[in-house]
């Protein structure tokens, strides 16, 4: 075939022709919002030539279908479904790595972001003024008065960590909404990270510094349809990105997580020996079996619940799950007593030893946890 690739016909139409502004719009349960969001941006960005993307983690009420409708009609709109996959970070680098604009920006589905900002976020990148436009509810001019009082405090606290710990020199460094030069965020794109929602905070944390930034107020509003996608667990989310920055990636939430269930699975099977021991009289060996038995399965379910919530294994999908990880950990079990052993015999130190043996179990589970028990699909 060698047909001649053809510019849509919206984006022929467009007064300058060259595409200017890629909006990334990452998407989760928002079907009945995304039509209006559409429309409220033809009106807005009517002397732009601009393209529209939404990035749908496969939402189970079919905005992907919305969106698909919506992109039939007018070809400044497209849609990437993503499957087997959650997460706002990763959605929105991966629109924004879709898109072919000199500039992105990044807003909510929900219309909680002030659309009407965006051609001047647009001139501040086109004049060269800015590299990164922060739309920010925390300078003169901008609120958060949709937010009751627990999330505001959530934000305000996180706003300070992330100031303090990461020096970072943004007012509202946890929005959600911003513009940002293209190829500037190609070259960072490598350093960021998928997990977690705190794109913005990543990109000036990992720029250190380095992004001229300007911030324009605005109001963040309220939700149009549905419900917010973030949880009390999204803490989790911000300190393992504060952790991660801090150490130069060398630790992962992850692997801190993992590490921590696993913290926790010490007192699990010390706790069940003793009940088994003391309370119930079970022989020693069976005890310490049924520790080892119960701590797994404790360890198992917290990090389906916290180290992989992205990715939590549900239904049958538990059991295959949870014989994988007794499988894993018991070979992990030999990987530290046989770490353990040959630490010993060339320094025979024995908390030097025990904590070399422990190291390796770890990081042989956590290797082999991600590979067998929640793989990505
Ligand atoms: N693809 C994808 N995958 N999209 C997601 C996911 C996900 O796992 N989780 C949430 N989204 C989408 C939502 O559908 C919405 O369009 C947008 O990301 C933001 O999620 P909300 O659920 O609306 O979050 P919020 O309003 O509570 O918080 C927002 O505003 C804060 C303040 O500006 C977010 O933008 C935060 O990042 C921001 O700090
Ligand atoms: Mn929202």
């Amino acid at each position: 075939m060698n047909q001649a690739i053809r510019p849509g016909p919206d984006i022929a139409q467009q007064s300058s022709g060259q595409l200017q502004l890629s909006v990334v719009v990452p998407t989760f349960n928002e079907r009945d919002n995304v039509t209006k969001l559409f429309h409220k941006l033809e009106a807005t960005l009517s002397g732009v030539a601009w393209e529209v993307i939404f990035v749908d983690d496969n939402s189970p009420d079919g905005t992907w279908d919305v969106v698909r409708g919506l992109a039939r009609q007018d070809s400044r709109v497209r849609c990437v479904r993503r499957v087997g996959r959650r997460g706002l970070s990763g959605a929105c680098i991966e629109g924004i790595l879709a898109s072919s604009a000199p500039f992105a920006a990044v807003m909510d589905a929900d219309l909680q972001h002030d659309e009407t900002q965006l051609p001047k976020m647009l001139a501040l990148l086109q004049s060269g003024q800015a590299e990164l436009v922060v739309g920010s509810r925390y300078v003169e001019g901008g609120s958060a008065d949709s937010f009751n009082k627990q999330r505001a405090g959530a934000s305000a606290l996180a706003t300070e960590v992330a100031k303090r710990v990461l020096r970072v020199r943004v007012a509202d460094p946890m929005s959600g909404f911003f513009m940002i030069r293209r190829d500037r965020f190609e070259e960072l794109a490598p350093q960021l990270s998928t997990q977690g929602f705190k794109i913005l905070l990543d990109i000036v944390a990992t720029a250190r510094g380095e992004l001229r930034t300007v911030e324009v107020p605005y109001s963040f509003g309220s939700r149009l349809h549905g419900e917010s996608k973030l949880d009390s667990l999204v803490a989790l989310d911000f300190l393992g990105l504060v952790l991660a920055k801090l150490t130069n990636d060398v630790v992962s939430l992850r692997f801190l997580l993992f590490a921590m269930v696993g913290g926790t699975g010490l007192f699990v099977h010390l706790g069940t020996l003793y009940v088994a021991l003391k309370l119930l009289d079970v022989p020693f060996g069976e005890a310490q079996a049924a520790g080892a038995l119960v701590a797994m399965t404790s360890n198992f379910i917290l990090n389906n619940f916290l180290t992989y919530r992205d990715q939590r294994l549900k239904g049958f999908a538990i059991l295959r799950g949870l014989l994988a990880f007794y499988l894993v950990c018991s070979v992990g079990l030999f990987a530290n007593v046989g770490v353990a052993f040959s630490v010993y015999k060339q320094q025979p130190i024995w908390w030097l030893a025990g904590a070399a043996g422990a190291l390796m179990g770890v990081v042989w589970n956590y290797a082999m946890s991600g590979l067998f028990v929640w793989r990505k699909r």
